[in-house]
């Protein structure tokens, strides 16, 4: 009779603890902001044309993703190229221009380029673009974007 009285005493709070902990853990993924409040309007829409290129704040914030989400491991640290392309020449394999290039990394392309559509905001896709056009070492009359 003792031990199992003394193994209830402790096993209920313990449960009730880690119910309260686990109850805490997911109300704290509640109130997560659907989108930040000064994000220019257009960015939502998937507009043909990259909202942020040349964007000093965007290219920031487009580098920290491409190394946050490790393009880089793949594509270089410079975007030169590595187990994938190259992303500063003027060389496209599905098209350099922002519509094209935004479809390629939203939904990935068969030889080995993942889709991020799970990971990134369309947002968050314009802005990773924005730093990889800053990165561009290609003839400059070849801008397509
Ligand atoms: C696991 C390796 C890998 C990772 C990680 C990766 N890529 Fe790729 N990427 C590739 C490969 C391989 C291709 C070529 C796919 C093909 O030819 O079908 C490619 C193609 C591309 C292209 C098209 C290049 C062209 O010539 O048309 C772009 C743009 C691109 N990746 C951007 C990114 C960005 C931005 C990220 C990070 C969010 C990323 N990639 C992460 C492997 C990767």
């Amino acid at each position: 009779m003792r031990p199992s009285a003394v193994a209830v005493s402790w096993v209920v709070p313990l449960a009730v603890a880690l119910s309260v902990v686990g109850s805490r853990g997911a109300s704290a993924q509640q109130p997560t902001p659907a989108a930040p409040a000064a994000a220019p309007s257009a960015a939502k829409e998937s507009p043909a044309k990259n909202p942020f290129t040349s964007d000093a704040a965007a290219i920031a914030e487009g580098k920290r993703l491409f190394f946050k989400w490790n393009c880089y491991g793949c594509h270089g640290t410079q975007g030169g190229g590595g187990m994938g392309p190259s992303l500063i020449d003027t060389e496209w394999r599905y098209g350099g221009d922002d519509a094209s290039v935004f479809e390629t990394i939203k939904h990935g392309r068969p030889n080995g380029m993942p889709p991020w559509a799970d990971k990134l905001t369309d947002e968050e896709i314009w802005k990773v673009m924005a730093y990889v056009r800053s990165l561009y070492k290609g003839d400059p009359a070849k801008i397509v974007w």
